[in-house]
């Protein structure tokens, strides 16, 4: 037979494809493409980990016929496995079915094998496997005298005649329990190797008698006010339980600076920041465990990501340094490290990992968003941006990625605001307000109507009507705006209080009384100043960015983070937090760090691409840019004094601007002479 008519295999989702000779088992032909199919017990036919399932009929666009008669059928070893455990219909142990013929192979993403309950997906998105982690399973010769080879080297022997590996590095803790492992195992053990990059030595992590088929990893965002986790297979993929908990470190201070402060005039505020967050990371995990029956000590990767100031207190680095200019990283590259070094309460010998910072201020996290979401991995021009109280930015496309982080404050997130509250029953979610009579309706946490609707009252009732949440902070403020309360420049007009008793004067300002009941909501002028402020300080970050990139607009948005998933993007641009843009192009993207981390488990394949593109990424420091004041102050205004919202404006009237009466442009700015 010629080499070309061998029997072409070609696999999905991967898509990749190849000849081979009649009698390569479809595991060889999947390995030999690097198409990741999962295998514990190096095709013994006992972990059940391999399983494919073949499609028949002809495909047309591939130009293959594939059927179960091109596939070896069901011989011993497999009858054996299905005698002890299940095997779906349909499913095959590749490791046992040989080619005969074309074949169109699926390899299934959900591959559970011992049915692990999937509680939440993280993503609907699938990611090719590859994870750092492999279990191989080795049957270990039995100590003969003659030939005195210890127990371990001759595990390590089976290991590569098995598996490949060379040169394996074992870790320091295994050597006392080997021999008992071993002969527990009846000289039959799974290894756990652990190997990230390309060339390192493999690492024999973790070691368990007999066959064991089960390995674990979590990804893990340290957020300043939340810790989220995810808790994933590692052989099939799945997120089997996802968790999140408050960042106890917020007993040291709301937000990064007054914790670095906290470090700074107590001795031994870095100790106690980094326990605290470490038993945080701790309690979670064994809550993901708990809620999914998983032991801990099957976790054998865990990958972060989080913010400088948190990446480097959960490492025990005092973060003093990101305090002030020109705030140094103590490391800004990917951090490799075991769970033992970090305290973390997963296996003894787990590989830590945490992505690349970005800058002082654009951390792990920015880093996590951006393999997520992938502006350098496409032509179009990407506005990438996470909202905290300190907002991170990242703009660009293939050809140039650039990134800034701009000092929001904590507006956003309800604080600093008079009625403002974190998103619970009972907090404003949603406003309106009619441009004619100035009436609002607005929507509730925990209740299903509007308030102009009939049963709101009733529903109301059981949760109360407490505050106003982030989401709602910006439609009511772009509302007030939308309908006249308040001016371009962000200016409650007391004359509207002739037209409307909502308007209320207060001292030398005016407020907008949104609800009246057991609790009296209004918004106030500081209320509107502070969002201005942290509006501006966004939106004047992003126009650095668009500067360094020589663009004018940008053709996507995404909002990542727990704000951007509650904002409406047609008010957020309204208020001018982000630039124009087709509204359809704007997304939230929810916690893309997450992500980010959850993608870097699965596959070591996105830890290199990260690492290299956060190499390639341009920092900017927005405090050092001699512009960022000046877009600042055009950024106040509503949405912004100078830039234009043609696109916005399809969608929304936008109030016509103020022309003032010296014909200089609107709101006062004038052309500066011989400079620009
Ligand atoms: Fe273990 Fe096929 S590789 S059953």
């Amino acid at each position: 037979m010629t080499e070309t008519a061998d029997p072409l295999v070609l696999f999905m989702p991967s898509g990749k494809r190849g000849r081979f000779p009649v009698g390569t088992t479809v595991l060889e032909a999947a390995r030999s493409l690097g198409v990741y199919v999962e295998s514990v017990c190096g095709g013994r036919a006992t972990c059940g980990r391999c399983q494919i399932q073949v499609q028949e009929g002809h495909f047309a666009k591939h130009k293959i016929s594939s059927s179960l008669d091109h596939i070896s059928p069901v011989g011993a070893r497999e009858r054996r496995y299905a005698e002890v455990r299940t095997i779906p219909e349909g499913r095959r142990l590749s490791c046992s079915v040989q080619i005969l013929g074309d074949l169109v192979v699926d390899v299934p993403q959900d591959t559970v094998v011992n049915a692990q309950v999937i509680r939440k997906a993280a993503t609907d998105r699938l990611f090719d496997r590859n994870p750092a982690i492999q279990l191989c399973y080795v049957e270990v010769d039995e100590p003969d005298m003659h030939k005195p080879l210890g127990d371990l080297d001759r595990l390590n022997v089976m290991l590569e005649k098995d598996w490949g590996w060379k040169d394996i590095l074992i870790s320091q803790h295994l050597l006392p329990d080997v021999q008992k492992i071993l002969r527990k195992g009846n000289w039959g053990v799974t290894a756990a190797i652990h190997r990230d990059l390309e060339g390192a030595r493999p690492n024999l992590i973790a070691l368990w008698p007999g066959l064991h088929n089960e390995a674990y990893g979590i990804a893990c965002d340290i957020g300043s006010t939340t810790i989220a986790m995810h808790l994933v297979s590692l052989p099939s993929g799945r997120v089997i339980a996802s968790s999140g908990t408050s960042n106890p470190q917020i007993r040291f201070g709301e937000d990064l600076m007054s914790r670095v402060s906290y470090v700074m005039m107590n001795p031994d505020g870095r100790d106690a920041m980094t326990k605290a967050v470490r038993q945080a990371v701790n309690e979670l995990t064994v809550q993901v465990c708990h809620e999914s029956g998983v032991d801990p000590n099957d976790i054998l990767d865990a990958v972060f990501v989080a913010n400088p100031i948190m990446h480097h207190l959960f490492l025990g680095i005092d973060p003093t340094e990101l305090g002030q200019a020109p705030f140094a990283l103590a490391v800004s590259g990917a951090v490799h490290t075991w769970s033992r070094e970090i305290d973390l309460a997963i296996n003894h010998g787990a590989r830590v990992y945490l992505l690349p910072c970005i800058a002082g201020h654009v951390g792990a996290d920015a880093a996590g968003a951006t393999l997520s979401e992938g502006p350098h991995r496409q032509d179009k021009m990407m506005l990438l941006v996470d909202v905290g109280t300190n907002a991170e930015i990242v703009l660009g496309n293939r050809d140039r990625v650039v990134a800034a982080s701009s000092p929001t404050g904590p507006a956003f997130e309800g604080a600093e605001i008079s009625c403002g509250q974190r998103a619970a029953p009972g907090a404003i979610e949603r406003v309106r307000i009619d441009p004619q009579t100035l009436e609002p309706k607005f929507r509730v946490i925990g209740v299903d109507h509007w308030s102009d609707e009939e049963g709101f009252a009733e529903e109301a009732e059981k949760t109360g009507i407490t505050g106003i949440c982030g989401s709602a902070i910006i439609e009511v403020v772009a509302e007030m705006f939308l309908s006249g309360i308040i001016s371009e420049d962000g200016v409650v007009d007391g004359d509207m209080a002739a037209r409307s008793p909502r308007i209320l004067a207060s001292g030398r300002t005016f407020s907008y009384l949104l609800h009246d009941g057991e609790q009296r909501i209004t918004v106030t002028q500081n209320d509107v100043r502070a969002i201005q402020l942290a509006k501006a300080a966004l939106y004047a970050g992003i126009k650095l960015l668009m500067e360094k990139q020589g663009v004018d607009t940008v053709d996507t948005i995404r909002f990542a983070g727990a704000f951007g998933s509650f904002i409406d993007p047609k008010y957020a641009m309204v208020l001018g937090l982000i630039p124009d843009c087709d509204l359809s192009e704007v997304k939230a993207v929810g916690n893309a760090a997450g992500t980010g981390a959850l993608m870097a488990l699965l596959n070591r394949d996105y830890r290199r691409e990260i690492e290299e593109t956060v190499r390639r990424i341009e920092k900017i420091e927005t405090a050092l840019e001699p512009k960022f004041q000046e877009h600042f102050v055009y950024a106040m205004a509503l949405p912004n004094k100078v830039d234009s919202f043609p696109q916005l404006a399809t969608v929304v009237t936008l109030p016509a601007r103020k022309v003032p009466a010296d014909g200089g442009e609107p709101g006062g700015r004038r052309r500066r002479r011989g400079r620009d």
